[in-house]
């Protein structure tokens, strides 16, 4: 991919989300949340791709996934305004759609568009696909940009779980309640290394491990890196309550990151060794 098309990507994305500026706060409010968040991911993922020796132009590639992965929120808020796809449609797809009826790819090349729109299409999902001969090269964007949606969505979480209770956005937690304990189904898939289902969330508490639950997901090391570095999960799980259950999940996470990161350091040694 050529920078030009980057660069007509990104004017085109602009000129895209204006039509959804409203007069009306929580609209607007939402929206600008939603374009920050993807300018956000756009250079998570640049962060990741450069970490993992990416060439320039398929860096492009990675950032024209982040900068579309979710163009289906703005319609998305702005006709039912709420981003729980349960109560609304899936995000994703719609955004697949968008893309398709625009035509805005068609500057590119087949396999250019088919990765876009597929890791679009599967950026949200619970699970992804096999990994074959013909899906290897799309798995490794799709994890890129999972990993660095993941990495906004904990950032935005902890920096709500900091603030006092009417400054908080309650449209991140869904409108869940926030009522005492948490769901047994939510801490078992914890301690079990299995992401969360929102279905399952019966408060702020739920909806706080259900994010946590995401770092079962994470696949790059530069994302787990920056995940230390920026405390995400710490803060979050700081403002959890003092209760066995989350002192438990507090260590089944840590030993879980720890285990991680020495991997990632052997592999590192035993690829300097060679
Ligand atoms: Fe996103």
């Amino acid at each position: 991919m050529q920078k030009e098309d980057l660069d007509f990507f990104k004017k085109w994305f602009l000129d895209y989300v204006d039509q959804f500026s409203s007069p009306e706060v929580f609209i607007q409010e939402n929206v600008k949340l939603k374009i920050e968040h993807t300018a956000r991911v756009c250079e998570n993922i640049l962060l990741l791709a450069k970490a993992e020796n990416v060439e320039e132009k398929d860096c492009r590639l990675a950032e024209t996934i982040a900068l579309f992965h979710d163009l289906g929120r703005f319609e998305q808020f702005t006709k039912y305004r709420t981003f729980k796809d349960s109560e609304s449609e899936d995000h994703a797809l719609l955004g697949v759609k968008i893309l398709e009826n625009t035509g805005i790819l068609s500057i590119l090349s087949q396999k250019e568009k088919d990765i876009i729109l597929k890791a679009v299409e599967y950026h949200n999902r619970m699970e992804i696909p096999e990994c074959t001969e013909t899906t290897t090269e799309f798995l490794f964007y799709l994890k890129l940009i999972r990993d660095a949606d993941k990495l906004d969505i904990l950032k935005l979480v902890s920096e709500d779980c900091e603030k006092e209770e009417e400054l908080r956005n309650p449209v991140l937690e869904f409108n869940i309640p926030d009522t005492p304990g948490c769901s047994e189904n939510i801490v078992e898939d914890i301690l079990n290394n299995r992401m969360s289902k929102l279905a399952d969330a019966k408060n702020r508490n739920d909806i706080k491990l259900l994010r946590l639950s995401w770092i079962f997901d994470i696949s790059f090391p530069a994302a787990f890196s920056l995940l230390r570095e920026r405390g995400y999960l710490e803060t979050i799980l700081y403002s959890m309550p003092e209760t066995e259950e989350m002192q438990m999940v507090r260590e089944h996470i840590e030993s879980y990151l720890n285990a991680v990161e020495t991997r990632a350091r052997n592999k590192a040694v035993k690829t300097d060794v060679i």
